[in-house]
């Protein structure tokens, strides 16, 4: 009998496709939540302050608080595929320590993805301070852990030589339902 619980017994050969369009969305999400970061400082900051804001802050700041809610929908709907259709094992040409660094990256990926906007959310409706200098550390935090799954995803690629990047690009995943 199948366990529908373990990703394992799902595992496909590939990624969904609604899994691959939503990590790369996720990815310029991210990039622009970093970019437009400074005005949802200056937003909160000026905010609680009464300090007058100016146009352009009003506006990346409430950006922020839209694309920042669209991650956290976008990383649930990704657990949700994974969990439900499952996720290509891990390459067998990968050593163990790196497949095992790769699943705590994950997590760890998941972990920030979901409690970022949670936090800053939080931060926001309760105008906190204590719980908006948590959320910027957590962007520190996030910055580095991305960095090492970009050289994770290189590794594989150029080093170890498997298809593991080459299986998260668009075009690659398979069609809902197929396995
Ligand atoms: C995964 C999603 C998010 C990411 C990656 C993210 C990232 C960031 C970054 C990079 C900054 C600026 C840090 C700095 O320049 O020092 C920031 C500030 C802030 N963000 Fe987010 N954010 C996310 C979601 C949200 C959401 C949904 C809200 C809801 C209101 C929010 C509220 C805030 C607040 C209040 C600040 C200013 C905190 C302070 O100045 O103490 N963020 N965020
Ligand atoms: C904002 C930046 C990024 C975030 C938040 C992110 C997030 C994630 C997460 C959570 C997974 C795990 C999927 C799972 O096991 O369910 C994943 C997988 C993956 N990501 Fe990213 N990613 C980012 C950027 C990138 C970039 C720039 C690359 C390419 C250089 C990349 C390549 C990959 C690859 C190849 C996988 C599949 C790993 C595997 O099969 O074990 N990611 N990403």
């Amino acid at each position: 009998m199948t366990d529908m619980t373990s990703t394992k017994d799902l595992a496909p050969d590939h990624w969904s496709r609604l899994n691959i369009t939503l990590h790369w969305l996720i990815v310029v999400l991210i990039s622009v939540q970093y970019f437009i970061g400074e005005w949802m400082v200056d937003f909160f900051d000026g905010g609680l302050d009464g300090k007058a804001l100016d146009g352009s802050t009003v506006v990346f700041g409430y950006l922020h608080i839209v694309i920042g809610v669209s991650i956290l929908i976008a990383a649930l709907l990704r657990l949700w595929d994974r969990f439900t259709h499952g996720r290509p094992e891990h390459c067998k040409n990968e050593p163990n320590w790196a497949i095992k660094l790769a699943k705590l990256t994950h997590t760890a990926l998941y972990f920030f993805l979901l409690t970022m906007p949670i936090v800053g959310l939080t931060a926001w409706l309760l105008g906190n301070e204590w719980l908006g200098d948590q959320h910027v550390l957590a962007s520190s935090i996030l910055l580095g852990i991305i960095a090492l799954h970009i050289a994770g995803a290189l590794t594989n690629h150029f080093w170890f030589k498997t298809d593991v990047l080459r299986n998260m690009l668009p075009g690659q995943g398979r069609a809902r339902g197929k396995r």
